[in-house]
């Protein structure tokens, strides 16, 4: 529709049609049935208010929105369809690993395909919009969250940002689904990790390392934004003008829709920042809050505060006028239905190539954490018998908790993979025990006695296949253990405060431990998990993440050597939960371990454990064994903001195994107004090695890299000595300097 005609539209629309298209409900508010005295008592809304809502969230597949959509354009005075958003984060049908996987595989070019699969899935199954990605910085593991974020570095998350957003959004207007990023802003910075949590920091710290990552998004042409739950310097972020209007619209040019998170608005008054909700929606519609996710705020207060003069009515007419905008823009006015059919949707989900997309992306997310004596990969030629054991044995959930419309009979379990490569003579398998039997947990999160038994077995069951495993396990040469935590323990309303595997599998694990015999754990779970004591007594080990749809495949080709594991960590293993929030680039501080004079006591430690995570942002071990050597640079002095150094260092793959090695390029700005980390991560690349391949790589060194947020919060330069390392990890000392005059 020409935009004059778009004007015009919104011009001939009444007070309640204009709220209504700023109201977003789920989907029972339109089921078939009366649910007058259900959904809509019991968020206190009118009926007229529902039939006049703009947007519906989470329904997916063409039937259903066609039918929704029918009955709304039916019931409305003015013919403004509905659009469709829902939590399509890391697939929709085929489902990827969790982003804290993606963020490992360090292959931003490859996720944008897996997303652009998934907006081809939303798009035929009648879905417009999408809220992701969630690109909020993770680096405290008692978060649940950390399952959708791709990890604890500004950098790497702002490559996967812009990628994730382009692979959603190359298709539009035509094809492929609207993005909206979230949890708009520092959500990620939770105190204590603890959800719902306030967060607070310096403007500083908040430019320098929260934001970055939405500011890609923003600049990679992010459709939306949600504002987040959490307070940010004890001002909600849903009723922030400085953060969303300040900062997102006014700085950054944002002029797109900003969507509240789930009843945000309402939860204004919970915060104690507004007294009733009719102060929230004040609030909220001050700091252009467009949509009102779920509550009953903008539906009964909107109208009072305009008539009563409290809210200029123009405020609204903006809002109306963003969501038309994108209305508009996405055809729906041309074609409600947006070209999604039941036939599309059929042809679209859980195609070969996509199931084969999902198994390459989930094995590039694999991370090999330890491999002692190269006992992987295992030879499925070798005449030796294979026991698999633990809970995630035959499990079909492998997709992770945010993965709420997959299909869990559609995974490829562990045991399903494994048959692909062993006889079934040489192929054992027993569950041992359950993923977790912590009953009153489950029973505190609401689960009926019915759900919890279907997670937590009798205990006759729970002995009986104990002593299975055990049984199989006296039989075999090479043992692997499933284990990890459940998908309930993980993601939204996930923190835990205890992040070792449970006393049910930590119990088996030491019987099996007895046997003096290899066992590799695969490690299934949506956090790093605290793995300290068990790490020595085990073989190998895999973190495997929730790895999507294809997990089995992807687990069993990784550990049969199908695929050589390239993974790198997106964000640090903990060696005790009492380190965190624990991340590689941190401070030196007036007292480092690492160069101070001090006498041994008096510096920035622990007195009971290392500074040190088990293993560090970056890391990731590989079937080949790859040198860096000869770190050089084109010159030791950069001239000036235009002038660039080259930093070359030499490889080679010093095994008969092709390998892609992740090469990390970090700066270290050793002086400068603002304190800079230790080390932060500039650049990667991801290199082809042959085996005994040798390969130089270079990384340009520009300006732009080290730049920083000075004291009056505004990017600045300084110049002075810098420090170059490159490497295979963060962990990696070989650096080389230069000035920047
Ligand atoms: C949830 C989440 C948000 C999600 C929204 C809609 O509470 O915080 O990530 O997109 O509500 O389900």
């Amino acid at each position: 529709m020409e935009e004059r005609k778009l004007r015009e539209l919104l011009n001939s629309l009444n007070l309640d049609e204009k709220i209504g298209q700023l109201i977003q409900l789920s989907g029972e508010f339109f089921s078939a049935k009366d649910v007058s005295l259900g959904p809509q008592k019991k968020l206190g809304i009118t009926k007229e208010m529902v039939d006049l809502c703009g947007s519906v969230m989470n329904v997916v597949g063409a039937k259903e929105t066609h039918r929704i959509q029918d009955a709304n354009l039916k019931n409305k005075k003015h013919p403004i369809p509905l659009i469709f958003m829902s939590d399509i984060i890391y697939g929709l049908k085929t489902v990827y690993p969790i982003p804290l996987g993606l963020g490992a595989t360090w292959d931003p070019d490859l996720i944008q395909k897996a997303y652009r699969n998934t907006a081809e899935e939303a798009y035929a199954s009648g879905n417009q919009v999408t809220f992701a990605p969630m690109i909020d910085l993770a680096r405290d593991a008692r978060w649940g969250r950390v399952l959708e974020s791709t990890g604890e570095d500004p950098y790497l998350n702002s490559r996967f940002a812009e990628s994730m957003v382009k692979g959603f959004q190359e298709d539009l207007p035509k094809y492929g689904i609207a993005s909206c990023i979230k949890h708009f802003a520092a959500y990620g910075a939770v105190e204590s990790g603890r959800e719902y949590n306030a967060t607070d920091m310096s403007e500083n710290r908040l430019r320098q390392y929260y934001l970055p990552s939405y500011k890609a998004a923003v600049d990679a042409g992010a459709k939306m934004v949600m504002s987040s739950f959490n307070t940010l310097n004890g001002v909600p972020v849903t009723g922030n003008k400085w953060i969303l209007k300040d900062i997102l619209r006014k700085e950054w040019n944002f002029d797109g829709i900003i969507i509240s998170d789930y009843a945000a608005i309402s939860e204004l008054v919970a915060h104690g920042f507004a007294q009733n909700n009719k102060q929230a929606s004040k609030l909220a519609m001050d700091a252009t809050v467009d949509i009102d996710m779920k509550s009953p705020c903008y539906a009964n207060e909107l109208k009072p505060l305009v008539t009563e003069g409290e809210l200029d009515e123009k405020k609204i007419d903006d809002a109306v006028w963003r969501v038309l905008k994108l209305k508009n823009e996405l055809g729906l006015f041309e074609d409600p239905y947006r070209g999604s059919s039941e036939e599309l949707e059929k042809k679209s989900v859980l195609t070969p190539e996509k199931r084969q997309l999902a198994r390459k992306v989930s094995t590039e997310a694999m991370v090999l954490l330890k491999n002692k004596n190269n006992i992987l990969p295992l030879n499925p030629k070798d005449d030796k018998e294979i026991a698999l054991i633990g809970p995630y044995e035959n499990e079909h959930e492998l997709l992770g908790l945010w993965a709420v419309h997959g299909d869990r009979k559609e995974t490829v379990t562990i045991k399903d993979g494994f048959k692909t490569y062993l006889s079934s003579d040489k192929l054992l398998t027993a569950k041992g025990t359950d993923i977790l039997r912590d009953k009153s947990m489950l029973k505190g999160i609401g689960l009926s006695e019915e759900q919890i038994e279907k997670i937590v077995s009798s205990d006759s069951v729970e002995k009986e296949n104990n002593n299975k495993a055990l049984e199989i396990a006296k039989k075999a040469d090479i043992i692997v253990f499933a284990g990890g935590e459940h998908t309930i323990e993980s993601g939204e309303a996930g923190s835990r405060g205890n992040l070792t595997l449970p006393d049910n599998q930590l119990q088996l694990l030491n019987k099996l431990f007895e046997l003096n015999k290899p066992i590799i754990l695969v490690n299934i779970s949506g956090r790093p998990m605290i793995l300290t004591d068990i790490e020595p007594k085990l073989t190998a080990i895999i973190q495997a993440w929730f790895p999507g749809t294809e997990g089995g495949n992807a687990i069993s080709d990784i550990i049969f050597g199908k695929a050589n594991p390239s993974g790198r960590l997106s964000m640090s293993f903990p060696y005790a939960v009492g380190q965190l929030p624990v991340y590689y680039s941190q401070f030196s501080t007036g007292r480092s371990v690492k160069t101070s004079t001090h006498s041994s006591r008096f510096m920035s430690k622990y007195l009971d454990i290392p500074n040190d995570p088990l293993y560090s942002f970056g890391y990731g071990l590989s079937y080949s064994k790859v040198s860096y050597d000869n770190l050089r640079l084109s010159s030791k002095e950069m001239n000036g903001e235009s002038d660039k150094i080259v930093a070359t260092i030499d490889l080679q793959n010093k095994s008969n195994v092709d390998t892609t090695e992740t090469i990390q390029l970090y700066l270290q700005d050793k002086f400068a107004s603002i304190v800079q980390p230790v080390k932060e991560l500039k650049g990667f690349k991801r290199v082809n090695l042959k085996a005994n391949e040798q390969k130089n790589v270079s990384f340009d060194i520009t300006s732009d890299m080290l730049k920083f947020y000075g004291p009056d919060n505004k990017l600045t330069i300084e110049p002075g000595e810098f420090n170059v390392f490159v490497g295979p990890n963060s962990d990696t000392d070989q650096y080389d300097s230069f000035e920047l005059k």
